[in-house]
């Protein structure tokens, strides 16, 4: 009997006989010659039946079978070096077929199909061979992600989900009933880890977060996953030194790992060649300046009306995509104005009015993907910051407590997965990096 491979593997099969199990992606035929691209969850292949070498029978079941049958193909492994398929430059030649379940009408076909369609679809749509390599990519990124925090001597610790308070702000808050209370699905683990530190040094955790995000963009959802480091005795340069290694060693690890699946994509990868350290600082000030020459320099009246902004505003996506255009790599902006951030950032010595944030905007017009800071260290100043804000202080004294024993400068951040997957990828919406995305008008499926 022919062993059952995995196509990820057929390059250490060559002129063996193999049995593949997996379904049909498609197929086509010219005269006596059948093409079948044959997918495994794995890869995908080239089976190729020849008439007059498998009889007409298993010629004739071939033709019948519909898109996104399951299959188990048995036949010979060779080298092609035309073969479309990943891993590219093989084929097999079909001997035996055994049909597990022909499928008729599979409703996402070759045709261009409307995106919420393939929306409504997205449980059919993960089997097309974009969105398989987006998967495949995201997964290698959430191991870049780990495997350098443990490098680097982290501890993984989880953070609750279920929380009494909001710590992101008190507009994006899910509620849900707690039994007598109410409570509130996580916008950030920041919080815990920031008890955490004081016990293990660096920590950070990794897992889905939650945004009830009341706008409609192409990078916003509901519920997406963050990695949250942090560290005790770190300030804000050493925050920014920090990430952009992070940030190195993610793309870097991507590209080296995940190639066919980039070029599937049809990634540029010469820019993410070029995503190594260190990475443009920029002041929010200067930021602001750039923004406004850019409007100065631009006769395009829709972009002008974008760009307005003053001193204090918080960017838009629009401010972001065009400062991020006049860079190749990453850009830091460091130094927000405290009203545009959350409670918990260190003042800037000197300048209460700005705080020691600092944001991660990735090029392409990809824009945030890493929002950090330095964290206030001192009670009497964060306690007021609490109340400023409006805060329950009663949920905040454990909190305001790390402050009373043991108070180290210390700083952390929060990269969002699926932004850094579209980046990444190089796609243009969101939606697509997450396997059942939810997003303001879509929990389904
Ligand atoms: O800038 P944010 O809100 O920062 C925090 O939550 C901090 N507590 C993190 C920390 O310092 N530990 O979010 C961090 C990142 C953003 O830069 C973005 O990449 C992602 O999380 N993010 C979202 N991604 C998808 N959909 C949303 N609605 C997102 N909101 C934030
Ligand atoms: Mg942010």
């Amino acid at each position: 009997m022919a062993p059952h491979i995995s196509i990820e593997n057929i390059a250490d099969y060559v002129d063996q006989k193999v049995t593949i199990k997996g379904w049909l992606y498609n197929s086509t035929r010219k005269g006596k010659l059948m093409f079948l691209r044959l997918r495994d969850g794995s890869g995908m292949t080239q089976g190729v039946a020849f008439r007059p070498e498998v009889g007409d029978e298993l010629f004739e079941e071939l033709k019948r079978l519909g898109q996104e049958s399951s299959v188990m193909i048995t036949g010979t492994v060779r080298e092609n070096n035309r073969a479309p398929g990943l891993p590219r430059g093989y084929e097999i030649g079909v001997e035996q077929l055994e049909v597990v379940q022909n499928v008729a009408d599979y409703p996402i076909t070759p045709k261009d199909h409307g995106v919420e369609f393939l929306m409504d679809n997205r449980h059919l749509w993960l089997r097309s061979s974009q969105q398989w390599a987006i998967m495949r990519i995201r997964t290698t990124i959430k191991r870049a992600i780990i495997d350098f925090l443990d490098n680097e001597g982290f501890l993984n610790i989880d953070t609750p989900i279920i929380t009494p308070a909001a710590a992101e702000g008190t507009s994006t808050l899910f509620e849900l009933g707690y039994f007598d209370e109410k409570a509130y699905l996580a916008q950030t683990g920041q919080l815990y880890n920031e008890a955490n530190i004081m016990a293990f040094g660096k920590v950070y955790c990794f897992g889905p977060t939650f945004r009830a995000e009341k706008s409609k963009t192409r990078r916003h959802l509901t519920e997406f996953w963050m990695v949250e480091p942090e560290m005790a005795f770190f300030d804000l340069d050493d925050l920014m030194d920090f990430e952009e290694r992070f940030v190195e060693y993610i793309v870097q690890t991507t590209l080296s790992q995940r190639r066919p699946e980039l070029e599937l994509l049809e990634r540029d990868l010469t820019t993410l060649e070029n995503m190594t350290a260190p990475f443009p600082r920029i002041s929010y000030d200067e930021a602001i300046e750039r923004i406004n020459a850019i409007r100065e320099a631009t006769d395009d009246p829709e972009l002008q009306e974008l760009l307005a902004i003053e001193w204090g505003d918080d960017f838009g996506s629009p401010h972001e995509t065009e400062l991020t255009k006049q860079f190749d790599k990453p850009v830091f902006v460091y130094g927000y104005p405290t009203q545009v951030k959350a409670f918990y950032m260190e003042p800037w010595p000197g300048r209460p009015e700005v705080c020691k944030s600092v944001d991660l905007l990735a090029p392409e017009g990809y824009g945030e993907i890493i929002g950090g800071s330095e964290r206030m260290s001192d009670p009497d100043l964060l306690i007021a910051a609490i109340e400023k804000h409006e805060l329950p202080l009663e949920h905040y004294q454990w909190y305001v407590d790390l402050r009373n024993f043991g108070s180290v400068p210390h700083s952390g951040f929060g990269l969002g997965l699926e932004r850094t997957v579209a980046w990444i990828c190089g796609i243009d919406h969101i939606r697509q990096t997450s396997p059942f995305p939810r997003t303001l008008n879509r929990m389904n499926p």
